[in-house]
């Protein structure tokens, strides 16, 4: 190590940038919970099954206990619990739980715990979670955008934790909407690299070995004009943008310019890293 050498402590600091753009309030994700479980509806899953695919091939969920935080409506967690031994979900929402339950349920899953609790305080004595579980995962989760966060995670684990992140999330009509209507850029959660680097430079530096693994999907979809100026509307005023909505009819007039008759094309590549690391340290010699 020389002096100008970043530290751990340097990428601690950056594991935090754009945090500050994520909600991690309970009354927001309870308030998005339903149009959150909604939106999983329209998802074809790809991705999700690539990640568990790529932990199964790993063989880390072969019997083991599984602790999902931020579970949301189950997404990782009900194709988790096909092949690891037990999944606990943990939230900060009732509502997301509620809704993980009820899909857990309908699909005849049995084996998984669910727990209110919010990771930027979670007590892990009392919660009965220090060194509990194989692996603790997290997707996407805005509570892990912090040093606690994550030693937290590893402190809970006694053999891997796995943060799963998006890292590109380009759809070639939003990205034409945006220049075409002058919408000003903003942070995008899909679409963050500086996360998965200051995180994998983090566990590097405190001697954990962390693995990285990445898993993508290029799908093309088409609908009527009103259905994407409905769609993109959601999307530019979604939770994570924090930007001002684009007038309806002026959505509908550039999608217009773009379709063929009342057909519109998107074409959509999304890539996510899957960041692995074992709960034992072994600083590399
Ligand atoms: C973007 S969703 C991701 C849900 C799920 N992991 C997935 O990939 O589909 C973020 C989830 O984190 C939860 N969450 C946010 N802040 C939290 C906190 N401080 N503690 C626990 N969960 C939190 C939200 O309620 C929400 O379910």
């Amino acid at each position: 190590m020389t002096a100008e050498d970043p530290t751990a402590e340097d990428y601690a600091a950056l594991l935090a940038v754009g945090a500050h753009a994520e909600a991690d309030h309970r009354a927001f994700w309870e308030a998005a919970a339903d149009g959150y479980h909604r939106a999983r509806r329209h998802d074809d899953g790809v991705l999700a099954d690539g990640v568990v695919a790529h932990l199964v091939a790993r063989g880390i969920l072969t019997d083991a206990r599984v602790l999902d935080i931020g579970a949301g409506t189950g997404r990782y967690a009900l194709r988790i619990a096909r092949h690891a031994g037990g999944v606990h979900l943990a939230d900060v929402s009732d509502r997301m739980l509620a809704h993980a339950r009820a899909d857990a349920e309908a699909a005849g899953l049995t084996g998984l715990g669910y727990t209110r609790v919010d990771w930027t305080t979670a007590d892990l004595d009392a919660l009965g979670w220090r060194g509990a579980f194989d692996v603790v995962f997290a997707s996407m989760v805005p509570v892990v955008r912090s040093r606690a966060g994550i030693d937290r995670m590893t402190a809970a684990s006694r053999a891997w934790c796995v943060v799963n992140r998006t890292i590109r999330r380009h759809d070639t009509l939003a990205r034409h909407l945006e220049r075409e209507l002058g919408l000003p850029g903003r942070y995008d959660p899909g679409n963050d690299r500086a996360y998965p680097r200051a995180l994998v430079n983090y566990l590097w530096l405190q001697g954990r070995l962390p693995t990285v693994a990445y898993v993508e999907h290029r799908t093309t979809t088409a609908c009527s004009v009103d259905e994407a100026a409905q769609r993109y509307a959601r999307a530019f005023t979604s939770v994570d943008g924090g930007r001002a909505a684009p007038e309806h009819g002026d959505l509908r007039e550039v999608i217009r310019r773009v379709a063929t008759g009342d057909e519109v094309v998107a074409e959509h590549h999304e890539v996510t890293a899957v960041i692995s690391w074992p709960a034992r340290a072994e600083p590399p010699s």
